[in-house]
C-alpha cells in the first residue's frame, strides 16, 4: 500500500510513526513532510493548500490512500478532490470541515440543534457589534469568523480592549476576510479538554481526552500558541463527564451534520469547556490536535490504519478502537520567542536513544544536519504507568535535547496533578 500523508508538523510526523506500525502500508509519503518526518516518510516539496499539486502527486504515483490532516487543505476541499480521482481518504470534505472553517456555521448548527455552548451574537456590521459592547457583560469574547491560525480569539477584560479587538479585526482586518463576520461570546470558566474522536458520519468514537497548554508561559502567562504540550488522559473528563459529551455533544453533532446533509468522515475534534453547568463547546476542529495527537496516538493500542479504512468505508461501528490504560506527557520543545518573533537554523541534537520519543514539528535537513526552521520545533512524548511518571520521564528526555535559543514550559501536567484536590 502507498499512503500519501498532507502537513507538515508535529501531528503528521506522530500520524505517520503510528501508520508505519501497519504491515500493510509499505511506502508513507509526506506532503510536504520536514526533515524530521524524512526520518519516517518520504517527503515531497508540495504545499499542504496545493490542493491541484497534492491530486497530480496523487494520481501520477498511484497512491491507495491519502490522509489530510490539516485544517486548511480540508477546507479548501483536499478530500472531495482527491475523492474525484478514486483515491480514498481519511479527513472530512470541505462542506463538513466547515464546522471548523467558520465559527458562524458551527454556532448557527449548536444553536439549531440545541447543543450547548456559550450564548454569542453574531455581527457583519461594525457600528453594531460596538453598541452591542456597551451592554454586554466582561470579560467578553471575541472571536473572527473563519481560520485565523488559531488566533482569531480574544478575551477582553475591559470595554476598550473589546472595542479595539471588534476594531482591529472588522475594520483594520487583521484576520483577512474572517474578520467580515465575528462573534461575541460570552466567557465561560472551568477546566478544557479536547476530545478528539474518529466518525464515519454515523458512529462516533472518542478518542482518549487530553489537555493542552495554550499558553506560552509557565502558570498559563504569556501569549497564545498552537499548544505548548499536553497530557492524556485528561483527569477532569470523569466517565460521568464523558457520558454527558456522548450524550449532549458528540451524538447531536454527528446527528446534526448528517441531518444538514454534511456527514462528517475523519477526525472530529470536540474543544470542550467543563463549567458549573456542565460541558460546553468552545470550539470544534475538523482535524487531529496538535500537539493532542502526540499524546493520544501513542496510547491507541488498535491499528490506526485499520481504523481510518473504517471511517472511510463507513463500517466504524464493527471496528474495535482500543486503548491502553497508561498515561502520555509531551512537552513541546519551541524557539525562544514564538508565537512571535525568533531565529530559526540551529542545529538540532537528539541523542539515538531519545529518538523514538520525538515528533518533529519545524525542522529542516541540510547536509545531512537537522536545523530549526519553526516556532515549534519538537514534541517530546513519554509514556509511563501514571501521570506523575510520564511528566517526569518527558522532562528528562527534553533535558538530553539541545538546539540554540530552545525554549519549553516547566509546568506540563502541573494543572492535571492538582485536578483532584479542585472543586470540579
Ligand atoms: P478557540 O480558538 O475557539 O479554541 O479559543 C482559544 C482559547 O480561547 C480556548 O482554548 C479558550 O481557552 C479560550 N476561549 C474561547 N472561547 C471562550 C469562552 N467563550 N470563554 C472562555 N474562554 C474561551
Ligand atoms: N492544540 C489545539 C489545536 O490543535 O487546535
Amino acid at each position: 500500500m502507498k499512503i500519501l500523508v498532507v502537513g507538515s508538523g508535529g501531528r503528521e510526523h506522530a500520524i505517520i510513526k503510528k501508520l508505519r506500525e501497519n504491515a500493510a502500508i509499505s511506502e508513507i509519503y509526506a506532503l510536504p513532510g520536514n526533515g524530521g518526518i524524512a526520518a519516517d516518510a518520504v517527503c515531497v516539496p508540495i504545499a499542504a493548500t496545493d490542493i491541484d499539486g497534492i491530486v497530480r502527486f496523487a494520481t501520477e504515483n498511484a497512491m491507495d490512500y491519502a490522509v489530510v490532516a490539516p485544517d486548511d487543505p480540508l477546507v479548501l476541499g483536499a478530500v472531495d478532490a482527491l475523492e474525484a480521482k478514486g483515491i480514498p481518504c481519511f479527513g472530512p470534505r470541505a462542506n463538513a470541515a466547515i464546522l471548523e472553517g467558520s465559527k458562524v456555521f458551527a454556532k448557527d448548527l449548536m444553536k439549531k440543534y440545541g447543543i450547548p455552548t456559550a450564548a454569542c451574537e453574531i455581527f457583519t456590521d461594525m457600528d453594531a457589534a460596538l453598541r452591542y459592547l456597551e451592554t454586554a457583560p466582561l470579560p467578553t469574547v471575541i472571536k473572527a469568523d473563519g481560520l485565523a491560525l488559531g488566533k482569531g480569539v480574544i478575551i477582553a477584560q475591559t470595554l476598550e480592549e473589546a472595542q479595539s479587538a471588534v476594531r482591529s479585526m472588522m475594520s483594520d482586518r487583521i484576520f483577512g476576510k474572517s474578520g467580515e463576520r465575528i462573534i461575541i461570546e460570552e466567557f465561560l470558566t472551568g477546566p478544557e479538554v479536547s476530545v478528539l474522536s474518529f466518525t464515519d458520519g454515523h458512529t462516533v468514537v472518542p478518542m482518549i481526552s487530553s489537555m493542552d497548554h495554550k499558553r506560552a508561559l509557565d502558570h498559563d502567562e504569556g501569549l497564545n500558541t498552537g499548544g505548548m504540550g499536553t497530557i492524556a488522559p485528561n483527569p477532569y473528563y470523569t466517565g460521568a463527564v464523558a457520558d454527558a459529551c456522548m450524550e449532549e455533544i458528540f451524538l447531536p453533532t454527528i446527528r446534526a451534520m448528517a441531518a444538514e446533509g454534511r456527514p462528517f468522515k475523519g477526525c472530529l475534534y470536540f474543544g470542550l469547556m467543563l463549567t458549573p453547568k456542565g460541558p460546553r463547546v468552545i470550539e470544534y476542529n475538523c482535524r487531529f490536535g496538535d500537539p493532542e495527537t502526540q499524546v493520544v496516538l501513542p496510547l491507541l493500542k488498535s491499528d490506526l490504519f485499520t481504523i481510518m479504512q473504517a471511517v472511510t468505508n463507513e463500517t466504524l461501528s464493527s471496528t474495535r478502537v482500543e486503548f491502553s490504560s497508561a498515561h502520555a506527557c509531551c512537552v513541546i520543545m519551541a524557539s525562544q520567542g514564538y508565537p512571535t518573533h525568533y531565529e530559526k537554523g540551529y542545529e538540532i541534537t537528539i541523542p539515538d536513544s531519545v529518538r523514538s520519543h520525538v515528533y518533529v514539528a519545524g525542522a529542516k535537513l541540510e547536509n545531512g544536519r537537522l536545523l530549526t526552521s519553526g516556532g515549534r520545533v519538537l514534541g517530546v512524548t513519554a509514556v509511563e504507568n501514571n501521570l506523575p511518571a510520564a511528566i517526569e520521564h518527558a522532562y528528562q528526555l527534553v533535558q538530553q535535547i539541545t538546539f540554540g535559543n530552545a525554549f519549553y514550559r516547566h509546568d506540563i501536567g502541573a494543572r492535571a496533578l492538582k485536578a483532584g484536590s479542585e472543586e470540579n
